[in-house]
């Protein structure tokens, strides 16, 4: 398979580009993750007002600052939870008793579902 072939290459060059290769490394991120319930996850991002900051789509945003792009994530689910209980600046921190672990899974299957960004290469006008 091409795509294969070209993450092995980009993977095996540790190149820093390939985190932002969504599809490739996606695939790869998702089997590390546990069992999340995406429908569940979309429920839970605009409840609790993730969506405030980081975007309905998870397109990213401001607060105090850039707001990361969340969709599609390249973040391991371990990374991802730390963030969640002890977020490295302003953001607010979410305790296993306000979201427990199946509720930071159901969000996280529920961002790599999210169609993300574009390749630049497949915008024509950018090309
Ligand atoms: C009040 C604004 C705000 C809310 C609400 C918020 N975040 Fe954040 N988030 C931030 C900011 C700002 C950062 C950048 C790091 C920091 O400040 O801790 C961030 C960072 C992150 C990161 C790290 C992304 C990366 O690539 O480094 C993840 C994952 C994340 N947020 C997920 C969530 C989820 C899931 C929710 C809802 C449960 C949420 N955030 C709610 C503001 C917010």
């Amino acid at each position: 398979m091409r795509n294969m072939k070209r993450r092995n290459r980009l993977l095996a060059a540790g190149c820093a580009a390939a985190l932002s290769l969504y599809g490739a490394t996606a695939a790869a991120r998702a089997q590390d993750a546990p069992a999340g319930d995406a429908v569940n996850g979309k429920r839970v991002y605009l409840a609790t007002g993730c969506f405030e900051c980081h975007g309905r789509s998870g397109q990213g945003g401001a607060y105090n600052g850039p707001a990361p792009i969340l969709a599609k994530t390249p973040l391991p689910f371990e990374a991802f939870k730390g963030q969640m209980r002890s977020p490295s600046n302003d953001m607010p921190a979410y305790s296993e008793k306000v979201m427990p672990d199946q509720q930071l899974a159901d969000i996280y299957a529920f961002l790599q579902a999210l169609p993300g960004a574009r390749r630049v290469q497949d915008i024509s006008i950018l090309r």
